[in-house]
């Protein structure tokens, strides 16, 4: 069976609440489960965290793990600023797919750079809540 973690960084606990005008009004949880239906013969594990570390805690701890067929990283600010979590991408085996709710390009020019692009297997951004499942599409091809 298909193991995926989805981690998801700061303020992406707020998902529902938050700006729902650039993220949408449906929370995370609703979203777990839509993708547990959509993918009944996956394993599909969740974590978020507001801290930096504790991301790179996690990606230490799954990220060695063979039967660990991939991980979704929503990484949110921490995208534009983070070489740590950067490199711990780099220091795993396991792939990382990066995921973008909004489209980070469209937005303002900060959010266009991302530290964790070119460690990561590929990018999805802008589909809303359903990238993080063409993100799962993708690993699992
Ligand atoms: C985000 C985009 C980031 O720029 C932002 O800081 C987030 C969410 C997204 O999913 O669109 O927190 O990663």
């Amino acid at each position: 069976m298909n193991r995926i973690l989805i981690i998801n960084g700061p303020n992406l606990n707020l998902l529902g609440r938050r700006e729902p005008d650039i993220y949408g009004s449906a929370t995370m949880q609703s979203c777990l489960a839509g993708l547990r239906s959509a993918f009944p013969e996956l394993s599909l594990d969740y974590f978020q965290s507001n801290s930096e570390g504790a991301i790179i805690d996690k990606l230490h701890a799954e990220g060695f793990d063979a039967s660990l067929t991939g991980i979704v990283l929503n990484a949110g600010a921490y995208t534009h600023t983070s070489l740590a979590i950067a490199d711990a991408i780099s220091a795993i085996d396991v792939p990382v797919i990066e995921v973008h709710i909004s489209n980070v390009h469209a937005r303002e020019e900060i959010r266009h750079r991302s530290l964790i692009s070119p460690v990561c297997r590929g990018v999805i951004a802008g589909f809303g809540l359903d990238s993080y499942r063409l993100a799962i599409l993708a690993l699992l091809k």
